[in-house]
């Protein structure tokens, strides 16, 4: 019997950028978790998105996927709309979707700042503006968003800082005007976790990734890279029952500080 059929876990998941790295990780988790019997898996990629839904289904987890542009606010809008109506109502959206593209600020051009602050922070602000009249009418409603520490500051990468420090001001802000609502809105900040995204970057870059990983490695009080899961076990905490009492919090997972 599925888990869905079995009334195991009353709640619905959406989580954008579910098809690959962290966001794959987060399905996964919330897969698992009690709390959830659905998930809904938004992305671009859609054989990736694809996968992530037929592993959720595999374990007894209905599943939707919602091919789409997170940038796109209205598409965002019919997308999970629908999701939502399949899946039966919402209780937690996280924004994992993201993209990474740099360059010294001399060399910056408007478009490659765009992409990566519209992926990021309109992308956050589409999935939780589409998601709230379904929040509304859950009884544990949740968001999550996922900031990185690269909002402490990343030369090289001045958008991806910029747009990262503005999801932790969009975390507390939508959290203190939907908090009277019952809503909770929370973020996840990863230190360098092994992606797909850090090891298209080290390569990008002409890095060896046994030197860039390492060299983060180095950074963290743990003296090592993070995994996805140990994100995922994050977003999980703040999705889901466990964090019912947290509200407007950034939670490193860094391996310190
Ligand atoms: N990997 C790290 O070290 C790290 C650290 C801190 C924060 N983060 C953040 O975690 C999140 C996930 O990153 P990841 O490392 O798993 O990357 P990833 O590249 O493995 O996964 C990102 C996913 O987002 C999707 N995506 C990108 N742009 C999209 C768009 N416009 N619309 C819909 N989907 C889109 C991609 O197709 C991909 O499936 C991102 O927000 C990233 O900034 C990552």
């Amino acid at each position: 019997m599925s888990r869905a059929a079995s009334g195991c876990g009353g709640g619905v998941a959406i989580v954008s950028g579910g098809a690959s790295g962290i966001g794959a990780a987060i399905c996964r988790r919330l897969g698992e978790a009690e709390a959830f019997r659905a998930v809904g898996v938004i992305d671009l990629d859609e054989k990736g998105a694809g996968r992530a839904a037929a592993e959720l289904e595999r374990k007894g987890v209905a599943a939707q996927v919602g091919i789409v542009d997170v940038t796109d606010v209205e598409a965002v809008q019919d997308t999970v709309d629908s999701m939502v109506s399949v899946l039966g109502g919402l209780d937690a959206a996280v924004a994992a979707a993201g993209n990474l593209a740099g360059a010294p600020l001399a060399d910056m051009t408007p478009a490659v700042w765009s992409s990566v602050i519209e992926t990021h922070l309109t992308g956050s602000f589409a999935l939780v503006k589409a998601a709230l009249p379904a929040l509304r009418r859950s009884p544990a409603p949740s968001v999550v968003l996922i900031s990185s520490v690269a909002a402490r500051g990343i030369a090289g990468n001045a958008n991806y800082g910029a747009a990262k420090a503005g999801v932790m001001g969009l975390t507390r802000s939508l959290a203190k005007e939907l908090g009277p609502e019952g809503i909770r809105v929370n973020a996840v900040a990863p230190g360098f976790i092994d992606t797909p995204l850090t090891r298209r970057h080290a390569e990008q870059n002409g890095l060896r990734w046994e030197d860039f990983a390492g060299a983060a490695a180095d950074e963290s009080a743990l003296g090592r890279i993070g995994a996805p899961e140990e994100v995922a076990e994050a977003v999980n905490f703040l999705a889901g029952p466990a964090g019912s009492y947290v509200t407007g919090q950034i939670l490193f997972v860094t391996g310190g500080p």
